[in-house]
């Protein structure tokens, strides 16, 4: 077994979350190119260094630890969602470089060490990651905006030290990435590992809604053309018209909504919201595309809105690569024989782009009480150091 040490790789791990550490708890603030961010991948770099690889920082600011020659490459991301925990990509950045340093250490495979930039889809939908992969074109990512107008051109020109080349996919062997699970499922049944066989698809959009804006108080409730009531009728006339379509595993969020001008006394004129969809089947993420159009259309045509939509961003599912599932397999029934399930990912990964330059898999450790995308987010640290092991065993396996 790779000598991997916990207590370096637990050090690492509460050193990276000191850079944006907000809210309560062990919450994080550090979106892709903030500051934090900047400072964050600057740190890591400095520790790829230490560990005896080479540092590429490519176009987007996605930052890796090269291993000479051939090798397996493993990491995830460290930029996080507006509001997040500390671990959400942190802990697949902070496991890859130990089980780099420790296969250095002890002259094992060569082993190199990836953070994405923009998993979290401040501009798109694990943005780093899928422009390296053709997912996406640099150039339309450049267009990409947030949710404050910024371009996705603007930000990574903050980023320093970018090279002008993508790194060559065909120096790896493979791809691992460590994560939490994010959701109640090992927690819940008390297991220590869970090994993904599959990755959920996702499409994400922006709709616009262009009504009236007029006074609160002297505009008749008749013929008001208010963004606001426009959107909750399009949220509930969907709700009823996926239900024939959509299965228990279906997930569909408006989670942005930008409202304007956003005030208590002013009838909103216009609304922009994100509308987001995951299942694993394409055909049905399709299907529900074609309804959320025609809804969206309808309630527009109806009510007399000005209606338009922003690029379409997605991904396909997923399968994991049955080899180096394998060799997580055999490592988690190794380490913890009996705790560890497979299961299927409902959170998005860069393993997804990644998988169409070469093998990927994945591990989940268990995530208290479910909770991600929030301060709250937590793992017990036994888990995380199981789930370094299992990493460090697959990684042996496959040598
Ligand atoms: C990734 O963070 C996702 O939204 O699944
Ligand atoms: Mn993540
Ligand atoms: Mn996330």
């Amino acid at each position: 077994m790779l000598p991997v040490n916990a207590e370096r790789f637990l050090a690492d791990l509460h050193a990276l979350r000191q850079f944006g550490a907000a809210g309560v708890g062990k919450g994080v603030v550090r979106p892709a190119y903030s500051d934090a961010d900047i400072a964050a991948r600057d740190w890591l770099a400095e520790r790829m260094r230490e560990a005896g690889l080479s540092v590429h920082v490519d176009p987007v600011g996605s930052v890796f630890g090269l291993a000479e020659g051939t090798s397996l490459l493993l990491g995830s991301h460290s930029d996080s969602q507006p509001e997040g925990g500390w671990l959400d990509g942190a802990l697949g950045v902070i496991a890859a470089l130990e089980v780099a340093r420790a296969s250095a250490e002890a002259s094992g495979p060569p082993v190199s060490v990836v953070s994405f930039q923009d998993e979290e889809g401040r501009f798109g939908v694990t943005t780093g990651s899928a422009v390296w992969s053709g997912n996406l074109s640099l150039e339309k990512a450049d267009g990409l905006t947030d949710r404050d107008g910024v371009t996705f051109a603007d930000a990574r020109a903050r980023m320093p030290g970018r090279s002008e080349a993508f790194v060559d996919p065909s120096r790896f062997s493979g791809f691992l990435e460590m994560h939490i699970e994010q959701g109640p499922v090992l927690d819940r049944e008390g297991e220590a590992i869970g090994v993904v066989d599959a990755i959920v698809g996702i499409r994400d959009m922006k709709i616009t809604l262009v009504g009236e804006q007029n006074h609160a108080g002297t505009t008749p409730m008749q013929g008001r053309r208010d963004a606001f009531q426009a959107l909750s009728q399009f949220n509930t006339l969907l709700a009823e018209r996926f239900a024939n379509v959509v299965t228990p595993h279906t997930v569909w969020t408006i989670g942005h909504v930008s409202l304007h001008p956003n005030a208590s006394s002013i009838v909103p004129g216009k609304v922009t919201f994100s509308m987001q969809w995951r299942d694993g089947d394409t055909d049905r993420l399709g299907r529900m595309e074609a309804i959320i159009r025609e809804t969206v259309e309808e309630v527009a045509a109806t009510g007399g809105f000005e209606l338009s939509f922003g690029p379409l961003l997605g991904l396909e599912p997923v399968d994991m690569d049955p080899r180096l599932r394998g060799a997580l397999e055999t490592s988690a029934e190794t380490d913890v024989p009996g705790r560890w399930r497979k299961m299927p990912s409902g959170a998005l990964h860069d393993a997804t782009n990644v998988s169409k330059l070469m093998p990927v898999a994945m591990l989940f450790v268990p995530s208290i009480g479910g909770i991600s995308h929030a301060f709250g987010e937590d793992t017990a640290e036994p888990d995380l150091v199981t789930g370094l092991r299992v990493l460090a065993g697959a990684v042996e396996v496959l040598d």
